[in-house]
């Protein structure tokens, strides 16, 4: 009994790691958040390239394929902008949450992400033209 107990544990913890892990997971005042009517805006785009060369190239990689000279040497992986699926599956609003607050939010925290917060440097909008322009690179 007790080892059924156990499993039944370890499974349930298994199971809302994972379930904590997906796109959903986002805070309600992000989720909430309504984004740019313009995303698609090339202006919005060109400068949130230049942000995205300046800050995130790094260790994004300039083509967004995630190999940037900056790599972590643990934990989490940088993640892989072109890869067209994965990108389809995650809203702006997921996409503006990681680049505000980074690694420093769970679950990504404990896994050691080196992801940066960017809400304490970069404004509300430029944090969107960000998300503009990482939207183009899967394209
Ligand atoms: C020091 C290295 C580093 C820098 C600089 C950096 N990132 Fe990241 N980023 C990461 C790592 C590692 C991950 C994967 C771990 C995670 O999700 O927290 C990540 C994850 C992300 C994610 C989540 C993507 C997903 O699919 O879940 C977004 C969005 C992102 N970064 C955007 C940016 C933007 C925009 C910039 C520049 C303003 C930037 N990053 C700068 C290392 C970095």
């Amino acid at each position: 009994m007790k080892r059924v107990i156990f499993w039944l544990i370890t499974f349930t913890a298994i199971l809302g790691a994972c379930l904590t892990n997906n796109a959903n997971a986002l805070p309600k005042e992000y989720a909430t958040i309504v984004p740019p009517e313009n995303l698609n805006a090339p202006e919005l785009i060109a400068a949130g390239r230049d942000l995205y060369v300046a800050d995130c190239a790094v260790c994004h990689g300039a083509t967004g394929n995630g190999q940037g000279t900056t790599q972590p040497r643990f934990g989490l992986k940088v993640v892989d902008f072109t890869d067209r699926a994965r990108m389809q599956s995650l809203a702006e609003q997921y996409l503006f949450w990681r680049i505000s607050e980074g690694g420093r939010v769970e679950p990504f925290r404990a896994q050691g992400s080196i992801m940066p917060a960017w809400k304490f440097q970069l404004s509300d909008a430029q944090r969107w033209q960000l998300v503009a322009f990482i939207r183009t690179l899967a394209r």
